[in-house]
């Protein structure tokens, strides 16, 4: 039973939903916050994000994926000084135990490399164990999760396909290092292309952290109970994989190359629409924005420039374009303030890349590690912080018997 209760505070009235229990507990719903962060500010009426208070749209034009990392987990820009020791210690950090291999070979060749990822990740404890000193184990697990996640990623890649394992090198930079593992060979060797390199900072840069997000819940609630980081950056990945969440971003292409196919464009708007399908359209909607998110659109003109440095033409750029045309006219999207979001374009930007489809979703899990770190260091350091338990309101029966089962109907 829904009642309402009405709020004030310094002049303004905030009128809540007031919840009713089958056993007559009154619980208040609202938007209540789930912790107090100091890391992202977003602000989904004016379609702002800041980290730390610089606004995406600075850092994705001036700054590095592994510099914004940097910024993320320790609060401020680095040095000169300091980004020359993380570069360092990223490179010393960088492979991974060559023991890790096997596992990745027991996987059935048709697994999907984000379900691979979660294991592989948390796996890392059992070959890094937890070191004495607090202070050196966060630093030096940080490092080396930051690291051997594009090793992992890469090699997950290569292995699937059957090719050899290329490993890091300490002359490429963070993204360089990535790509040249994902597609070098013996054979035709990587050429490292910088509009490459920059459109993966930039795709990095605008996944790195989205405040409370799911994936972000998930590393904060697993995180509060003091498990180690490996097995709390794995619960961020199992929730990233979602279709509703990190998922979309595979699926946006999925459906965008169907429409390229079946020329069924319309019919997926109208089905969107219908409230009686499940149907959603992917990569547009979101739970904070409800304007452009600010993501999606330095991703749309970033797909336009790479793909003409590339000389690169997708038509699913073209399908993707009109597709936003027309739901940006529909009176259902306006109206339920649906505009894309970061996933609607990226998918582009990728295949530009030559990242497989399967894998765009981990690149987005490679882009929101160092905001999961963040946010479960700021969680770990809050002395305030407790075991996330959350409350629920209940509406089952009320007390009742026991009936032995000859005398139940
Ligand atoms: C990410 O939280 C984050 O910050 C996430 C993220 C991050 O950086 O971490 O930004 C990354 O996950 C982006 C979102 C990617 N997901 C998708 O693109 C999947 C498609 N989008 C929808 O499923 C939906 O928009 C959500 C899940 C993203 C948000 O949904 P909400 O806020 O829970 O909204 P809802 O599902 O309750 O929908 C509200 C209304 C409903 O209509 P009514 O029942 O009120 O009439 O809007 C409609 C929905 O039907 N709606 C859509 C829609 N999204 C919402 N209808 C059709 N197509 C859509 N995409």
């Amino acid at each position: 039973m829904t009642d309402h209760v009405t709020l004030t505070h310094a002049g303004k009235s905030y009128r809540l939903p007031l919840v009713i229990g089958s056993q007559g507990e009154l619980a208040i719903f609202a938007n209540t916050g789930s912790c107090k962060s100091a890391i992202t500010f977003l602000d989904g009426e004016k379609g702002i994000l800041r980290y730390r208070g610089i606004p995406v749209e600075q850092l994705a034009e001036r700054s590095t994926f592994k510099e914004t990392a940097y910024l993320l987990i320790n609060g401020e820009l680095p040095t000169q000084k300091a980004l020359t020791r993380f570069s360092v210690l990223l490179n010393d950090h960088s492979l991974v135990h060559e023991d890790m291999k096997i596992f990745y070979q027991s996987f059935p060749r048709s697994s999907h490399p984000m379900g691979i990822l979660s294991a592989m990740v948390n796996a890392l404890r059992s070959f890094y164990p937890e070191l004495q000193r607090l202070e050196e184990e966060i630093d030096i697990t940080v490092t080396r999760l930051l690291s051997k996640v594009r090793t992992m990623a890469a090699m997950s890649y290569k292995i699937s396909r059957g090719h050899t394992v290329v490993y890091p090198r300490p002359d490429l930079t963070y993204c360089a290092n990535f790509l040249n593992m994902m597609f070098d060979s013996p054979v035709r060797p990587y050429e490292i292309d910088a509009d490459v390199v920059k459109a993966l900072n930039v795709f990095l840069i605008l996944h790195a952290d989205h405040e409370q997000n799911c994936s972000t819940a998930a590393v904060r609630v697993v995180g509060s109970a003091r498990v180690n980081l490996y097995a709390a950056i794995s619960a961020g990945i199992a929730a990233l994989w979602g279709p509703l969440h990190g998922g979309a971003n595979q699926a946006v292409i999925e459906t965008l190359d169907a429409i390229a196919r079946h020329g069924n464009l319309r019919e997926l708007v109208a089905r969107a629409r219908d409230r009686s399908d499940p149907f959603r359209l992917p990569g547009f909607g979101h739970r904070i924005y409800r304007t452009y998110d600010p993501r999606a659109r330095i991703m749309k003109r970033m797909a336009h420039v790479l793909l003409e440095k590339l000389a690169i033409s997708d038509p699913l750029l073209d399908v993707a374009r009109e597709l936003e045309e027309i739901a940006l006219k529909d009176d259902y999207f306006i109206d339920h303030h649906l505009y894309p979001n970061v996933d609607f374009y990226s998918g582009i930007v990728l295949r530009a890349i030559g990242i497989p489809t399967n894998m765009f979703t981990v690149m987005f899990a490679i882009g929101r590690l160092p905001g999961w770190i963040a946010q479960w260091k700021e969680s770990m350091e809050d002395p305030e912080w407790r075991l996330c338990r959350p409350r629920q309101l209940y509406t089952g029966p009320q007390e009742r018997p026991y009936i032995p089962i000859e005398e139940r109907s």
